[in-house]
């Protein structure tokens, strides 16, 4: 059974309460729950982590390539500046591991600082501006690229 990680970085695990004119009003345990059913329904092996920390963020992209894991990545913040993060990025897509940026707003519609995203190059697709349905359609799209 192929493997995906569902990572969410900083300040994802207020959603439900924080700006949810721009996030909905899911919370993160209820988004959790939402993934491990979509991956279930999908025949993905799924973990989902969270953290407001980077490096956190970049040893769980160390752990995806040691261990073959796909990767569905919230980057949140962290998307507009950390080069760390997107070095990290970049090896998990070198390892031939399928890596889906996803945002459950869509930057490119917000402030100009939120339209740059470093990640979004060393992706091999981004999913934005769809509410945490975003999330399912990553997950789909890892699980058609596993075939
Ligand atoms: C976000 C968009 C980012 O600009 C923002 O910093 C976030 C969430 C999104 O899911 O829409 O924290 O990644």
């Amino acid at each position: 059974m192929a493997k995906v990680m569902v990572v969410n970085g900083p300040n994802l695990n207020r959603l439900g309460t924080r700006e949810p004119d721009k996030y909905g009003t899911t919370t993160h345990a209820e988004l959790v729950d939402m993934v491990v059913a979509w991956a279930e329904g999908l025949g993905l092996e799924v973990e989902v982590g969270q953290s407001n920390e980077e490096a956190d963020l970049v040893e769980w992209m160390h752990t995806a390539v040691d261990d073959q894991v796909h990767v569905v990545l919230n980057p949140a913040a962290f998307t507009h500046y950390s080069i760390a993060l997107r070095d990290a990025c970049t090896m998990v897509t070198d390892a031939g591991l399928t890596l889906i940026e996803v945002h459950i707003s869509n930057p490119m519609a917000r402030e100009e600082f939120r339209h740059v995203s470093v990640i979004s190059g060393v992706a091999t697709g981004t999913i934005a501006g769809l509410g945490v349905d975003g999330y399912r359609l990553a997950l789909e799209a890892v699980a058609r690229r596993v075939g």
